[in-house]
């Protein structure tokens, strides 16, 4: 049979690696699963309780609002208060996601179409490769390599001149940039005079900023990543996806919002109202809980990300395989060591879940940019990570 949109998708790399941890498993070997980024922690005891409550009550039952209930997104803006100093209008300003994906994959209709090019970061989360192309737009993808802090060069300062570079030469001009700081799968960050300088371009050119801050709450080190809305008048061309996911580890809810600019969150609440009925008014309503009366359990998520990058970054430094630890982000992004970089990502990657019993992302799922990497999650506890570093060293023996 003959489909429309999906006959150009590449074949899901992060699949072989799953086949092989399953393989693993079947046969009784322990394989440790750093490869999907599916948050292990629970989610806050308040928002599981008011689920249980709340879904007792039959009015709860019925169709919800596509864009939100008014209290779900008031909430969202006393926390964007709360935490940026933004303020936003829960009536124009806000509306509810499915998730960061959903409302990322639908903002893209919206925005672009056959004709209109959208710039994105190589290597990239896919769906902010894919949203663009299934709406029909072309994409440009611009090298987020950076020199980093630690060699010299400041963060993001290779993106900010290959994004110049890439708007500079593309014809038609983009409609669209894609961001997301911290940055998945590179884990890069930026501070908020970087965001600042972007403003300014789009502002100048017209184009919108999507900001995907789903890692708005994993950092380390006294890091701060900064919405995107902190910068003055950004709301005139930016918007950003805000979830539940990773802060409140509530990655099955499925509780996401777009804020900002408000014609371009009315464009989106509109196309919603005619795709969905909006989340489960129950897993609203706690979600609501989970912001109002957990607003420091992102902290404990964090803290715990933070105790298991350091066992992994430590004890990968202590085998030799050099890693800088990353500031943000529940990964660290690796570089394939040497003498096994020829292997390219996805050998590798089938190597280290065949001979040492670790799953990882392969880079190359990422984009052609991220093939010299593999990408590790920290989805699983110190105990286990520690086992994970010990069997890469008996696996990893040709290390340099
Ligand atoms: C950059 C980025 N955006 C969005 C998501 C998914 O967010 P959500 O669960 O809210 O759809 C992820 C999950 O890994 C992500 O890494």
């Amino acid at each position: 049979m003959e489909f429309r949109r999906i006959n150009s998708l590449p074949p899901y790399v992060f699949a072989t690696i799953n086949d092989l941890r399953d393989i693993g498993r079947r046969d009784g070997r322990d394989v440790i699963d750093m490869g999907f980024g599916n948050p292990d922690l629970p989610s806050p005891d308040v928002a599981v309780e008011k689920l249980a409550e709340a879904v007792r009550n039959p009015r709860n039952h019925r169709y919800s609002a596509s864009r939100g209930i008014p209290k779900i997104r008031q909430a969202i803006a006393d926390l964007y208060l709360r935490k940026f100093e933004v303020e936003l209008d829960p009536e124009t300003e806000v509306v509810t996601t499915i998730g960061a994906k959903e409302g990322l994959s639908h903002l893209m209709w919206v925005l672009v179409g056959p004709g209109d090019t959208a710039l994105v970061p190589s290597p990239s989360y896919p769906i902010h490769i894919y949203a663009p192309l299934f709406a029909g737009a072309d994409v440009r993808h611009v090298r987020l390599d950076s020199p980093g802090a630690e060699n010299g060069g400041s963060p993001g300062e290779a993106f900010f001149d290959n994004l110049m570079e890439a708007w500079e030469s593309a014809w038609p001009k983009p409609r669209v940039v894609v961001l997301s700081f911290p940055h998945n799968p590179t884990t890069e960050c930026v501070d908020l005079a970087w965001m600042a300088r972007l403003v300014e371009f789009a502002k100048e050119h017209d184009i919108v900023l999507v900001h995907d801050f789903a890692y708005a709450d994993i950092a380390f080190d006294g890091y701060t990543p900064p919405s995107i809305l902190q910068v003055p008048g950004a709301k005139d061309v930016a918007v950003e996806l805000y979830t539940l996911t990773k802060s409140f580890s509530m990655a099955g809810w499925r509780v996401g919002f777009m804020v900002g600019n408000a014609a371009i969150v009315q464009a989106l609440t509109k196309l919603k109202s005619y795709l969905d009925y909006g989340t489960f008014q129950p897993i609203q309503i706690a979600a609501i809980v989970a912001m109002n009366e957990a607003p420091d359990y992102p902290k404990l998520i964090n803290e715990t990300y933070q105790a298991r990058r350091d066992a992994l970054c430590d004890g990968l430094n202590r085998i030799g395989w050099e890693i800088t630890p990353p500031r943000g982000t529940m990964f660290v992004w690796a570089p394939i060591p040497e003498p096994y970089g020829e292997m390219g990502s996805l050998e590798f990657s089938k190597f280290l879940v065949k001979e040492a019993d670790v799953a990882t992302s392969p880079g190359v799922g990422f984009g052609p940019g991220g093939d010299g990497h593999v990408r590790f999650a920290l989805i699983e506890n110190e105990q286990r990570i520690g086992q994970g570093v010990r069997s890469l060293r008996k696996a990893l023996t040709k290390l340099t």
